[in-house]
């Protein structure tokens, strides 16, 4: 069909029958299991995060049973396969008892076919740290404790509204060391007046841990929070990079190797279940809030559960958890992939596109063509790998693909 603009050529219609059926997966990916436990001791002014004051007793032998329940009906969906890890996230789950963590994954255990060696990962906060309970949560099966310490500076945990102060945070992180062994810190960074001697002292306190990984984040201003609301004097643009490079530079000399935007890792010890969300597989989420992304052999879903603990609860009573629940389009899903797969420093063999989405790599050739053509990601044929200038401009980089449909195939849907 001729264009009805006499300044536009028609297009050349190349039709490729693989880019326009549904898509089709030879072996599912890996599953993985996130549990969402929404309640904290005090909400904290920054975070955005599915997470309410507790206010008294959080109802954990009710929200146990509901999870559990949760997870029953959700087993049509992930029928015999095996989950390679669980992420009890939150909120604070460690504000959970040590009996209703260790139902909990007993209940999971009953339920799913668990990985012998799977990832089981909890977060817990200073905050809540008890001795016994932490041991309880390791007796549990917990193998792995994500830490949030977010800064060892009494003025700064201050600032942040943080329940603990840093005598808690060291005395935490010193016992979860030694119950854990695997254990992860969370840090922000660019706080309210942070100079750049600051992070690097933070930096050096918790590599005096020498904890197997480390989770820096660059503090953001979420909508909805009380730090939008009244913002806290920030460091400029200038002053976080320089904090950025210091922190980078420090961690990388003490070996950690900084193989996601915000996670930096001793060898071998990166996290395997957010490894897996980065790679595009497969998660089921459960509890208040939960997002999850499940394959099947001819489509992808994305489901999101009632977000407010108590709706959650009244939806589980009724069997109908779901507040969300659609099919991830063609034209969605090379985005995507891109989105998680760009974090990545190494990024992720060329082949893994087609074994996630279902569809050939050339769905984002477009982006493909543009991002290099920009230098933002390196030419090799078997790599998506994002060039250290994509990796600084990591927005720019990922729009790329937003709109990336062949022109053939949008008229064609
Ligand atoms: C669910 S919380 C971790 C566990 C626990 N709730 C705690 O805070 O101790 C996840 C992490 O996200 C990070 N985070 C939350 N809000 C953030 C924000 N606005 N900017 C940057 N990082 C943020 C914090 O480092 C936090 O530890
Ligand atoms: S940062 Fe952690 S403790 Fe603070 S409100 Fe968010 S989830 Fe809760």
């Amino acid at each position: 069909m001729a264009s009805a603009d006499p300044d536009i050529a028609p297009a050349p219609v190349v039709v490729d029958a693989a880019m326009l059926s549904g898509p089709r997966f030879a072996a599912l990916p890996p599953l993985a299991l996130y549990v969402h436990i929404p309640w904290c001791l005090r909400k904290c002014p920054y975070c955005d995060f599915n997470s309410h004051e507790a206010r008294g007793d959080a109802p954990e032998a009710a929200y146990v049973d509901a999870l559990l329940q949760d997870l029953e009906y959700a087993l049509p969906s992930v029928w015999s396969r095996r989950v390679v890890s669980v992420f009890i996230g939150g909120g604070t789950p460690s504000l959970f008892s040590a009996n209703a963590i260790d139902r909990l994954l007993a209940g999971i255990r009953a339920r799913v076919p668990l990985s012998p060696d799977a990832e089981i990962t909890l977060e817990a906060n200073p905050g809540t740290f008890e001795r016994g309970k932490f041991a309880g949560f390791r007796v549990a099966g917990v193998n792995r404790l994500s830490l949030g310490i977010q800064s060892f500076d009494p003025k700064h945990l201050a600032a942040l509204g943080r329940v603990h102060d840093a005598d808690e945070a060291r005395r935490a992180a010193e016992a979860a060391l030694a119950i854990f062994g695997n254990v992860n810190f969370d840090l922000m960074y660019a706080l309210p007046g942070q100079t750049v001697a600051q992070a690097e002292s933070d930096v050096a306190t918790a590599l005096s841990f020498a904890p197997a990984h480390l989770s820096f984040y660059h503090l953001t201003l979420e909508p909805n929070t009380l730090f939008h609301r009244y913002p806290p004097p920030l460091p400029d643009e200038e002053t976080a990079a320089d904090i950025e490079d210091a922190i980078h530079a420090r961690l990388d000399a003490a070996g950690y190797r900084h193989y996601e935007t915000s996670a930096h890792a001793r060898p071998g010890q990166e996290c395997r279940h957010n490894l897996n969300y980065w790679r595009f597989g497969d998660y089921l989420g459960i509890g208040a809030g939960a997002h999850s992304k499940l394959s099947f052999a001819d489509r992808i879903v994305r489901q999101v559960r009632y977000r407010q603990p108590k709706q959650y609860l009244e939806q589980i009573a009724e069997g109908a958890p779901l507040q969300e629940d659609h099919v991830v389009t063609r034209a969605e899903v090379g985005f995507e992939f891109m989105l998680n797969a760009l974090r990545l420093t190494d990024g992720v063999p060329a082949s893994l596109f087609a074994e996630r989405t279902g569809y050939p790599l050339a769905l984002v050739r477009h982006g493909l063509t543009a991002a290099e053509s920009r230098g933002l990601i390196e030419r090799d044929p078997a790599l998506v790998r994002p060039s250290e200038l994509g990796r600084r401009f990591l927005n720019d980089l990922q729009a790329l693909f937003l709109a990336d449909e062949p022109a053939n195939a949008r008229q064609l849907r």
